[in-house]
This record gives C-alpha cells, structure tokens and sequence, in this order.
C-alpha cells in the first residue's frame, strides 16, 4: 500500500482526545493526515494540536474564504484515499444519514467520493437510543464502515457500549478499509475517472552524442514521469509514455517509446499526437553538439582541448502548446534551482502551458525518491508537503481527472 492519505473529522466529544494518538499512529506508519475540525471537536482540541501533530493545516470552517480561494472542500474531500471520522458523535452521524451539510465537516462527507470509515463514541443511551441505531444502519446501508464502540465504564460515569474503540484498532481498521477499497479500473472499463483518455508523458533525460562514445545529459532518474504514466493508467487514461534513456521498469499498462536525444523526443511526441492530456517531465537536453563526431575524437598529443559548440534543442513543451494538435491539458515541469515558484510562474507563461509542477531540485531530487512540489496555474500556486514521487504521481493524476470529471 502507498502511504495513505486521511482526511481526520474530528467531532465534538470527550474522546476527540484519542483523535490525536490517531495522527499519530497514522503518521508513524508513514500516511498523511489532513484535519477537519468541527466546531464542537474544538471545544476538545485545539486546531494547534492537530496541525502540530499532522504537520497541515488544519481545516475548520466552511466559509474560510482563503481555503476555498486556495483548495476548495470539494477538492480537500477528494484528495485522500479513506475519510475518517473520529470521534463520530450522536449528532454527527444522525446528520450524515440524513445528508445534511451545514458545515465544513458534513459538507465534505456528502461531497466525497472516497470510502468513509466512522469510530463512534457517545453516551450509552445514545448509542443503544433507536434513532441513534437507525442512523448507523443507515450509514451501513449507504456504504459506511462504521466501527462498533467498545464497552466499559464511560466518562459521564455510566457502563456499556458507546466508548471511543482504541487509536491502534482504528488503525487496523483503516488499513483493513484501505484494502478493501475498490482497485482502480483498467483502461477502457467503465467508470475508471480518465477512460477513453490518451494522454502523453515525457520522461527521463535525453541524451545528446558528442562522437560515438561520449554524450551530454543530466541526472533525471525517470522516476517521477514513470511513477505519473503508472498513476494515469490506473485511471484508466490510454497511456504513451515517451521515455529518454532510463533503467526503469515500464508501468503496467503504458505504451512506452524509448528514444535517446531530444529530437527523437519531439518526433516520438508528434507521432503520439492527438492526446487529451499531456505531461512533459523530462528533463530534456537545453543544447545538444553542434555537430556529433563521427568517430571518437581523440587527443592529438599537443595538449589542446577541443572546442564543443552547441546548439539549440526544440523546445517541446512549448512546440506543443502552439501546435494545433495542442492537448486540452498541456502540463509542464520545471526544474529549479532557486526561486522556484516565481521561475515556474514565468516558465508557465513563456511556454503557454496550463501548469507547472515546479520542483527544487538542487538537493538529490533528480535520482531521490521524494519530491516536494508546487503546482502552478492559472488560480495560483498550490505547495503540496514532500511526497514520496508515488504519491506525488496519484496525487497529479487524482488532480488531472477531476478536471475532466
Ligand atoms: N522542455 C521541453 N523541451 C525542451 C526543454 C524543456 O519539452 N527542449 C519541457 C520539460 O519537459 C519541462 C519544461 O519544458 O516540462 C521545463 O523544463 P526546464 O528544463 O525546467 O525548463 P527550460 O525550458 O529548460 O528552461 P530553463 O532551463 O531556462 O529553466
């Protein structure tokens, strides 16, 4: 399983405590939390807490102008893999079955698409009350996984059922949830977010030869252009996946083209043409040698260097935003060294494209596993927290088909 990804409600009871050994729990076996707290939960636990333990903002109002400028709740309920709600109260769960949402927490569970797990806790009576019982077998009935409270003597004095079940066994049963989820549609079958989609990705370096032995090329591992094809296709998008010289395993069920310099990159793009969708994230060569030796150039013993002159390679991004095959959704990369957003700001602009995914990469991103990314458009610039590149690629991808959603 990929580091799963949680969106924490936390309702309003005296076990909204526990909530926090939850973000931990989760977050030490390597998932993401996001939290959203009501207004009840806040009487319980301060929005400090959570974001301390979560490392996220934590989300508490529906009518927070900046969250909707910046993610809206339709969005933020879209972007995990499971929904949690912990503690889910009386009241929680009766406006749940009933489909009410009067705030940011019940607004998002009607909006999601994305299973939802609940851990009650309440007063006995409550639980055992048939008003209480009915909306749990609705909630059951409507696809809820909601867990049984545990037995035993309660914070209001009282014995039975209606306790908060334990932090480590509501992590079970989130995993337990999470693989039990639906797999991701194959391509062409019904219902899969991108089927019927083609899309186009480019990835991994390219390679310019000097003379039969020697090139010029950058240290692009592939990883995250591969890890985004992978994550497209399991959308069910038709895949063709461009790729410069890598040793990567091709994602199951992509179309892959290997090519080596960037002008076999740009004809296999064109080849590859039309596309509903295209990701460019290879690091393609800036220049290539003038002219590329026929024969290994050799030292002639006198001790002068020779001189390399270079040339330009097509700008393939930019070939396809201008060309009229341009795709509905043309997305770039852009590899920064220093004053990464304001770079991909501009790079977005001067290449036409529609985002940028802009990356820091002088530490070891370029060969390392994790990325932190921020995702330029045409509303602003979204910065996600360092992802491993797997998730990253899920996350781009869950983003692309909401688009076309
Ligand atoms: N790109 C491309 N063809 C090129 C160069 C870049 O398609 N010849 C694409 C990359 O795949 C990426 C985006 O353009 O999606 C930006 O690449 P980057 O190397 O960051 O930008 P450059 O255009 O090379 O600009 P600079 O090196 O000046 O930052």
């Amino acid at each position: 399983m990929v580091a799963p990804r949680i969106l924490l409600i936390v309702g309003g009871g005296i076990a909204a405590y526990k909530a926090c050994e939850l973000v931990r729990l989760i977050r030490k076996a390597g998932g993401s939390v996001r939290c959203v707290l009501t207004e009840g939960g806040a009487q319980f636990v301060t929005p400090m807490t959570l974001a301390a333990l979560s490392e996220q903002e934590v989300h508490t109002s529906l009518w927070d102008l900046k969250n909707e400028t910046e993610m809206g709740h339709i969005q933020l309920s879209r972007e995990a893999d499971l929904v949690v709600v912990c503690p889910a109260t009386a009241d929680l769960m009766a406006r749940m079955a009933a489909g009410i949402a009067d705030d940011l927490a019940t607004t998002l569970l009607l909006a999601t698409d994305k299973p939802v797990l609940a851990a009650p806790a309440m007063n006995v009576r409550m639980w055992l009350h048939p008003a209480t019982q009915r909306n749990v077998a609705q909630l059951r009935a409507d696809g809820v996984t909601v867990l049984d409270p545990d037995e035993g003597a309660m914070a209001c004095g009282e014995y039975g059922p209606g306790r908060l079940p334990e932090p480590p066994f509501i992590w079970s049963a989130i995993e337990q949830r999470l693989a039990a989820a639906p797999a991701p549609p194959a391509p062409g079958v019904q219902g899969g977010a991108l089927a019927g989609r083609h899309v186009l990705v480019t990835a991994g370096p390219t390679r310019e030869p000097i003379d039969p032995v020697r090139y010029i090329a950058n240290r692009s591992s592939g990883k995250q252009g591969f890890a985004i094809a992978g994550a497209l296709a399991a959308l069910g998008a038709r895949v063709t996946l461009v790729a410069g010289p890598v040793e990567l395993r091709t994602p199951e069920r992509v179309q892959r083209i290997d090519v080596e310099t960037a002008r076999e990159m740009a004809a296999a793009v064109e080849a590859a043409l039309p596309a509903d969708i295209a990701v460019m994230v290879a690091a393609v060569a800036d220049w290539r040698a003038a002219s590329a030796a026929g024969q290994k150039i050799k030292k002639n013993g006198s001790g002068a260097t020779p001189t390399l002159t270079l040339e330009e390679n097509p700008d393939i991004l930019a070939a396809l935003a201008s060309s009229p095959q341009r795709p509905r959704l043309l997305i770039g990369f852009a590899a920064e060294t220093e004053h990464v957003v304001e770079h991909a700001i501009a790079k977005r602009q001067r290449k036409n494209a529609d985002w940028i995914v802009a990356n820091d990469v002088s530490g070891d991103v370029m060969s390392g596993d994790s990325n932190s990314v921020h995702i330029v458009t045409d509303a602003g610039v979204e910065s996600w927290e360092t992802l491993p590149k797997t998730d990253v690629a899920h996350r781009l991808a869950a983003r692309i088909a909401d688009e076309f959603a």
